[in-house]
């Protein structure tokens, strides 16, 4: 069978409403829209900002907010349109087996690791030093080398450098959420649901309080004078477009939840897109706040907002930011882990991976194996790996992910041009032919160390394909059938 078998598309909506291993549709419009939420605002608007505007735009960061979030927009408008088309777990990778064939498929699917488990572990480390923030300014101090691993040179609150030996508080998260995940999908998008509401509330109460502290002086040199490269002026914009980006990752996972949306065909759109145009808002905003209150050149910090707060009179506002911080990072934590067990479920019912990690809890209803095989794993990775090196592979790996699903639209259109389209991406070709063009600029513009970590990690999977999943595939060893015919 060629690599570039297409998995029918009848046939893959068919095995998603057949068989024993089911996911329950239980989940909302609102609720989509709060797992959007849930997944993007977190580490990126908190702290890259900081150095975004210092390093690159200055004040105009809040336009590099808008042109990052164009880049997402054209991938968002994709995203919705085959997460209605395919309202199957497995987002991205789903759409390349049915689009362009196995091999890409199992690329994307292995490339979404990056995204979700790289990436919540990531956002893990970042909650650990939350709360070792948070719990100095309640004056306890806990000795380093649980604190942090040992690549990872971890700012003290008292300002100085040092490593430890295991990131405890990391571990600790990523078990929680996992075992929270592992109960059932109601359950997490409950919680999720009243984090967002927290982590909004108080970046709204933020923006609104910090209004009326900002100096106009501040923002007198909106978009400062090009100084080299990357370095202010509109080429600074862009590249801090690119380091921002990172805060807007998170609206995809919506559509890994399409199997348990009540409605995906009407409520998927929503949740995609609305969580972005909220969180857009939202972040602009805030950059503005931000860049209002402290000038941008004292910003190059890793809390920037803490610097914000502590302009302000309000003692009450650094704690209870630091809590949504907290909070807001725990729902990031949370999407990311859910996308990724559900990204594997989809892989694994397709034969590419063992079955363990489509085996359904009968009970609870959630591939818990795979939550518990991805505790493990993400755990060790958030409790020793150097998190400042990985991080950008997050977005590295996610905007790959958007460049083949916009392409993936141009395909679907020639291949399947009278497919049912309940939320059709507008002004096609030219939205997905963007998407590919601003997503891969945005990757050009993280280096070549990034490139060169991304190869080794899809020449890793490369041999995994074809040592395990290519003799293992359904799509080989069950025959296709063809559209109402059965046939699992
Ligand atoms: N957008 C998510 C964050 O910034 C990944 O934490």
């Amino acid at each position: 069978m060629s690599l570039f078998a297409v998995k029918p598309l009848s046939r893959i909506i068919e095995e998603s409403e057949s068989g024993e291993h089911q996911l329950k549709r239980t989940l909302t419009a609102t609720q989509l829209v709060a797992l959007g939420i849930g997944a993007i605002i977190g580490a990126g608007i908190f702290t890259l900002t900081g150095v975004a505007a210092a390093e690159h735009a200055g004040p105009a960061i809040t336009l590099a907010f808008i042109a990052a979030a164009i880049g997402c927009a054209f991938a968002g408008l994709c995203y919705s349109e085959f997460a209605t088309m395919i309202p199957i777990a497995g987002s991205a990778y789903t759409y390349a087996y049915a689009t362009m064939g196995e091999l890409l498929a199992w690329i994307i699917g292995w490339d979404l690791v990056l995204e979700y488990a790289v990436g919540a572990a990531t956002v893990a480390v970042g909650w650990s030093g939350t709360l070792v923030s948070l719990f100095h300014n309640l004056g306890i101090d806990l000795p380093v080398q649980i604190l942090a691993g040992p690549f990872e040179a971890v700012r003290m609150p008292d300002g100085s450098e040092a490593t430890g030996l295991i990131n405890l508080p990391a571990v600790f998260i990523v078990c929680a959420i996992s075992i929270l995940l592992m109960r059932g999908i109601q359950e997490s998008a409950r919680a999720n649901a009243v984090i967002v509401v927290l982590k909004v509330a108080v970046v709204v109460v933020f923006i609104a309080i910090g209004w009326s502290f900002i100096d106009p002086a501040n923002h007198v040199n909106y978009i400062p004078a090009n100084e080299g490269p990357s370095r202010f002026g509109y080429t600074g914009i862009l590249r801090a477009a690119g380091v921002i980006f990172f805060a807007y990752i998170g609206f995809d996972a919506v559509s890994t939840a399409a199997q348990e949306a009540k409605n995906p065909k009407r409520d998927m759109p929503i949740g995609i897109i609305g969580s972005l145009i909220i969180c857009t808002i939202l972040f602009i905003l805030y950059a503005h706040v931000l860049t209002g209150i402290v000038n941008y050149k004292e910003l190059n910090v890793p809390s920037p907002l803490t610097l914000a707060l502590n302009k302000m009179p309000y003692t009450w506002l650094a704690i209870t930011m630091k809590l949504a911080v907290l909070a807001g990072l725990t729902s990031v934590i949370l999407v990311m882990l859910l996308g990724q067990s559900r990204v594997f479920y989809s892989m694994s019912r397709d034969g590419l991976l063992p079955k363990l990690f489509s085996d359904i809890h009968p009970k609870w209803q959630t591939p818990w194996r795979s939550n518990l095989l991805f505790m493990f794993f993400v755990s060790l990775f958030s409790a020793f790996a150097p998190i400042s090196v990985v991080g950008e592979m997050t977005s590295i790996g996610t905007l790959f992910a958007f460049v083949l699903v916009c392409g993936g639209i141009l395909v679907m259109r020639k291949t399947h041009p009278d497919l049912p389209r309940p939320f059709k991406t507008p002004w096609v070709p030219l939205v997905p032919v963007m998407g590919v063009l601003v997503n891969l600029a945005l990757m050009a513009g993280l280096g070549w160390s990034n490139w060169l970590r991304l190869f080794v990690w899809m020449g890793l999977g490369l041999a995994i394909y074809f040592g395990y999943s290519r003799h293992h595939s359904r799509l080989r060893t069950v025959p296709v059938v063809g559209p109402g015919k059965g046939g699992r």
